[in-house]
């Protein structure tokens, strides 16, 4: 991790005004913003009326950040309760449009944007293409999904705001996202770190180099992806890979950004969403540094603003390096995605890192869940590199639950299955293939 005294400010030119401020001056802006939410919330959205009242308190309560600590949670299950406009806080005219997340059961959670919504999401999305190296006249490629899904429309806004001409690809089709990659010539790819994968076989089949691309900037982000990832395809396209995070909820993507000058972490565009770390059992504000769960709340939202809302994402706060905003750690996964292994706690990415550190096998892999006898038993399935031969297969098998015993500290299966037979992902990735019955 770099030296977090270490300033490498671009220059003042390449920053717009809020990365402009002095630390002092962003402070003074946030609680101003958040008193101003605060009031928002109360006076419009009957959720967090209740909830203040319920709680005894008044958004004039709020006189600093810290005393927000005081305030309730909003979590996903609120917002799923009141499905589907329940949470706007303005007029439904006002409402110019809203996107929803699919969610793994039950109903969708449905966001709302006003006109000026669209802009701050426009501008903090341009924000995070300029700090990972985008400029104006660049081309952007954007393979996120478009649709109700916040990829695709957030990257493609933000493209057009920073002035760069944008692709508007969506996902899927990938051989012909190949063709237009070489065609159109970007600079720029908005996407998957699983997709941009699934991109990488795709130029090899056809037999095209993907180091010899136009690509130089990668902006990976909506699934959490690890160090060795990163270095996987940054070797293999010749390219920058940076980190982009966000949420519907909170916005879309471009509430936290890494620049490609430092790469290390993600800053979080601290003058529009206000991040704190809490214990994800008791809910107690963590100090900076602590690793807990990530919780935002929106300081400039209309249409539909969040206060303190629960990401389950697992990360930590970190002092700002490259930019006067704190950043947080890439994430290493959401409490959703921790398996329960005979005890023991285990995060996919925790076996990203070493799949990906193993040879003879392709950076694929996938996580299956099943009953042995009353035992929950887990099974690590990943690819043979085609050139592998049967004792690099099996020395690979070894090696793989060898450090996983090593370091994580429990006993897993490894299947190294046949060159590409696992199922590639074409947007998010669904890594963990769950067979146990319930009961
Ligand atoms: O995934 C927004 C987005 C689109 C972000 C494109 C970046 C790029 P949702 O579908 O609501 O929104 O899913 C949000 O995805 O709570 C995290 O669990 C996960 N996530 C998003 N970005 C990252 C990241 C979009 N960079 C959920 N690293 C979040 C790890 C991420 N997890």
């Amino acid at each position: 991790m770099t030296d977090p005294t270490r300033t490498t400010r671009p220059a003042t030119d390449l920053l717009d005004a809020g990365e402009r401020l002095s630390r002092e001056e962003l402070r003074t802006l946030q609680v101003e913003r958040l008193r101003a939410t605060l009031r928002h919330a109360y006076e419009n959205v009957g959720f967090y009326r209740e909830a203040f009242d319920k709680a005894g308190l008044r958004p004039d309560d709020c006189r600093s950040l810290e005393d927000l600590a005081r305030f309730p949670f909003t979590t996903k299950a609120d917002l799923r309760d009141h499905y589907p406009f329940g949470m706007f806080a303005v007029e439904p005219s006002r409402v110019r449009r809203v996107h929803a997340s699919s969610g793994t059961t039950g109903r969708p959670t449905v966001v709302g944007y006003t006109d000026r919504d669209l802009g701050t999401w426009a501008d903090v999305v341009a924000r995070s293409i300029r700090a990972a190296g985008g400029r104006p006249g660049h081309k952007v490629h954007v393979a996120y999904g478009y649709g109700l899904f916040t990829g695709g429309l957030g990257a493609h806004y933000g493209a057009e705001r920073l002035g760069c001409t944008v692709i508007p690809a969506s996902g899927g089709m990938t051989a012909r996202q190949v063709q237009l990659i070489q065609d159109f010539r970007p600079e720029i790819i908005m996407v998957t770190p699983s997709y941009m994968l699934t991109l990488l076989d795709e130029f090899e089949r056809q037999g095209v180099d993907p180091r010899a691309t136009s690509l130089r900037v990668g902006i990976l982000g909506a699934e959490p992806w690890t160090e060795e990832m990163r270095r996987e395809i940054e070797s293999r396209f010749a390219i920058d890979a940076v980190d982009i995070y966000g949420l519907s909820e909170v916005i879309g993507p471009g509430v936290a950004q890494e620049c490609v000058e430092t790469k290390d972490g993600l800053h979080i565009w601290e003058d529009h969403f206000y991040p704190e770390v809490v214990d994800p059992f008791t809910g107690e504000v963590l100090p900076d540094g602590d690793e807990g769960e990530l919780v935002f709340t929106s300081l400039t939202k209309e249409a539909m603003p969040v206060i303190r809302y629960r990401t389950r994402d697992l990360t930590r706060l970190l002092p700002g390096t490259a930019r006067v905003f704190r950043r947080m750690e890439k994430v290493t996964g959401r409490s959703d995605d921790m398996i329960i292994l005979r005890g023991v706690n285990l995060f996919p990415t925790q076996i990203e890192e070493i799949v990906l550190r193993t040879p003879g096998v392709a950076p694929h892999f996938q996580l299956r869940l099943a009953k042995e006898g009353r035992m929950d038993a887990l099974t690590v399935r990943t690819e043979a590199r085609t050139d592998a031969s049967p004792e690099q297969r099996r020395a690979a098998a070894e090696l793989i639950a060898a450090a996983v015993k090593d370091t994580i500290g429990v006993s897993v299966a490894v299947e190294v299955v046949e060159p590409e037979t696992l199922e590639r992902s074409v947007g998010k990735i669904k890594r963990i293939v769950d067979l146990r019955q319930d009961g």
